[in-house]
C-alpha cells in the first residue's frame, strides 16, 4: 500500500492536494464574505453576463476594401470574424494570445494582431490581410521575394511575417539589418527561417524601390 505509506510519512498524496484544493475553495468563498466583496457582489460578478454573451449584432468592416456584414458577439475577435465569418483564412491562429504575430493584419496601414483585437473595434478601419496585399493574380513585391528567397519552411508564420514586413516597408522604404529585425520583432518563426525572412526582406526593399 504505498500511498498509504506516503500518507503517513508526511508526503503529499492525491487525497492530501484535493483536501488541499477544497479548503482553498473554501477560504475563496470566504473572502467574499469578510468584506472585500458581499456575496451577492461576488457572485453578480462571477457569473457569466447571459445578455451580453448572447448580444450578436450584424456590423459592417471594410475588409481588403470591400464593406463586409459580419455578425458577431462582442467577445468575437476579428481573427475569428476573418477566419471563420468570411472564410479569409490567410492569418493564422497559432498562439491566440498575442505572442506569435501570425495572425498580423493591418488596420489603417498599422499592423495589428487580430487574435487581439475585437471585431467591433475594427469597425471604421481600413483591414487588409495578407489575401489583399496581391493584385490579382499578381503577388506583392514582399510576396513574391519570399517565394525567391525561400523564406518559408511549415509556412504558419509567413502571413504575418509578409504583413509585418510590408507595413514596415511602408514606413522604412530602406531598412537595415537593425530595423528590419526590429520590425518583425512581433513574429516568430518556429522552423527558424530569419536568415531566409530578412533575406527576403531586403530583396523586397530593393526591388520596390526600383518601382517593381
Ligand atoms: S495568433 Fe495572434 S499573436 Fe499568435
Ligand atoms: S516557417 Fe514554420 S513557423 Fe515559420
Amino acid at each position: 500500500m504505498p500511498n498509504k505509506k506516503k500518507e503517513k510519512g508526511g508526503g503529499v498524496s492525491r487525497r492530501s492536494f484535493l483536501k488541499g484544493m477544497g479548503s482553498g475553495i473554501a477560504s475563496t468563498a470566504a473572502l467574499s464574505t469578510g468584506g472585500l466583496l458581499s456575496k451577492e457582489a461576488a457572485a453578480a460578478f462571477l457569473a457569466p453576463d447571459a445578455e451580453r454573451i448572447n448580444d450578436f449584432q450584424t456590423i459592417q468592416l471594410k475588409i481588403n476594401g470591400t464593406m463586409q456584414s459580419v455578425r458577431v458577439e462582442p467577445r468575437t475577435t476579428l481573427l475569428s470574424a476573418l477566419r471563420d465569418k468570411l472564410d479569409l483564412t490567410g492569418s493564422k491562429e497559432v498562439c491566440d494570445r498575442g505572442q506569435c504575430g501570425a495572425c498580423t493584419v493591418l488596420a489603417d496601414g498599422k499592423p495589428v494582431l487580430s487574435c487581439m483585437t475585437l471585431a467591433l473595434d475594427a469597425r471604421g478601419k481600413e483591414i487588409v490581410t495578407v489575401e489583399g496585399l496581391a493584385d490579382g493574380e499578381k503577388l506583392s513585391a514582399v510576396q513574391q521575394a519570399f517565394v525567391e528567397q525561400d523564406a518559408l519552411m511549415c509556412g504558419f508564420c509567413t502571413p504575418g511575417f509578409v504583413v509585418s514586413a510590408t507595413a514596415l516597408l511602408q514606413d522604412n522604404p530602406n531598412p537595415n539589418a537593425e530595423e528590419i529585425k526590429l520590425g518583425l520583432s512581433g513574429n516568430i518563426c518556429r522552423c527558424g527561417t530569419y536568415p531566409n525572412v530578412f533575406g527576403a526582406v531586403q530583396e523586397a526593399a530593393k526591388n520596390m524601390r526600383k518601382g517593381r
